[in-house]
């Protein structure tokens, strides 16, 4: 059975969502089973299902997008140990959203990818490829993790 990769994001103007697909487009090559959802959108099952989770924001006023630390505060709940996190998001000078993402999915005891992934504005073709590669990272993981 296929993998499971849920990627969840907030984004303002769309930039983070940009990346986003672009991720999926990535991780579905490499033969994952791939939910592309906003974080208001995803179910309990989404997450807990999930061999990866990959969560998106961008960074407002030198923070993350409040919604999606709330969310992922919400997530110390859910038995997030041994799957594999990343963060990811767009900023404009300090993105500092994607850093304390990471951070937070460290403490659940994920196995994350460092360093998360920040894109300046609207990613151009070689951000959207940089994407498409952390995608196929992700599939690279899951199977790295397995293994041992
Ligand atoms: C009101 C406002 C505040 C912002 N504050 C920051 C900031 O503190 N640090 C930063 O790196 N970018 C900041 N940005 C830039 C955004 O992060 C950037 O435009 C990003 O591409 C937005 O991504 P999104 O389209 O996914 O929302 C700010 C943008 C606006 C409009």
């Amino acid at each position: 059975m296929a993998k499971k990769l849920t990627i969840l994001y907030g984004t303002g103007f769309g930039n983070t969502g940009l990346m986003a697909k672009a991720i999926a487009e990535g991780a579905t090559n490499a033969g994952l089973e791939v939910i592309l959802k906003k974080f208001d959108e995803v179910s309990p099952g989404d997450v807990e299902k999930a061999d990866a989770i990959a969560i998106g924001l961008a960074t407002y006023k030198g923070a993350g997008m409040p919604r999606v630390i709330e969310y992922v505060k919400s997530l110390a709940k859910v038995p997030l140990k041994g799957k594999v996190g990343t963060a990811f998001g767009s900023y404009g000078w300090s993105g500092e959203g994607p850093l304390v993402v990471s951070d937070m999915l460290s403490s659940y005891g994920m196995n994350v990818i460092e360093p998360p992934l920040r894109i300046k504005r609207i990613p151009d073709e070689e951000g959207l490829d940089t994407c498409r590669n952390l995608g196929k990272a992700i599939a690279e993981h899951i199977k790295l993790h397995e293994e041992i």
